[in-house]
């Protein structure tokens, strides 16, 4: 059988390299692994105010959060922490109290910058969201991927061989991360 994960890319920019790396972590990912992104892109601005209706866009991120068995999270890091958008769409998966929809969920984080400091400041703190949204995190290995338009030339394609063994381990790990949470802690 295979896994199901949804993936969350972190930026809206039409030329994201993490939109790249989520291309090359799907390709070396493996075959037991089926993806599908979940777009954060229309979602209004998360208020309380919407907990007793939700509007369609966040029913939808919802429903597609629980038909995943696992939670890949792909981001850029945004002035030493996480877009906004990116928090947004979490806020809304976590409420209304009660129907938290990270509960218990496999995750793992991933993010590219091209800057030294590769998403470590931003993963620390996605990290620290998604441990109040008591999801099963995978902690290692960690992954701060420096992009380089030589390194990811499109398509999913990882020009050193080292590079792309290390995202496949990753995947790998992941992968046996899910596995061994499902199993305590069966989904749909
Ligand atoms: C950035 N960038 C950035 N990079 C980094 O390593 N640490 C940071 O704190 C920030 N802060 C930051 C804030 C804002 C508002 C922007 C627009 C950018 C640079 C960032 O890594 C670069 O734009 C990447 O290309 C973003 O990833 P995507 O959107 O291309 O996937």
């Amino acid at each position: 059988a295979k896994y199901k994960v949804g993936y969350f890319v972190g930026s809206l920019s039409s030329t994201s390299v993490n939109r790249e790396l989520s291309k090359a972590l799907v390709r070396v990912a493996p075959d037991d692994l089926e993806f599908s992104e979940i777009p954060i892109r229309d979602l209004p601005l998360y208020s309380p105010d919407y907990d007793a209706n939700y509007p369609p866009e966040a029913v939808t991120l919802k429903d597609a959060i629980h038909r995943a068995q696992a939670i890949l999270f792909i981001t850029p890091e945004y002035n030493r922490s996480i877009p906004g958008g990116l928090k947004n769409a979490i806020d809304w998966a976590s409420r209304p109290w009660g129907q938290n929809a990270f509960d218990h969920v496999p995750t793992a984080v991933i993010g590219a910058s091209i800057g030294d400091i590769r998403t470590a400041l931003a993963q620390q703190s996605l990290r620290a969201v998604l441990s109040f949204c008591n999801a099963r995190q995978m902690t290692a290995p960690e992954a701060y991927i420096k992009y380089t338009p030589e390194l990811f030339p499109g398509n999913g394609a990882v020009t050193e061989k080292s590079t792309e063994d290390f995202l496949a381990a990753f995947m790998k790990e992941f992968r046996d991360h899910i596995a061994r949470v499902l199993t305590v802690l069966p989904r749909g």
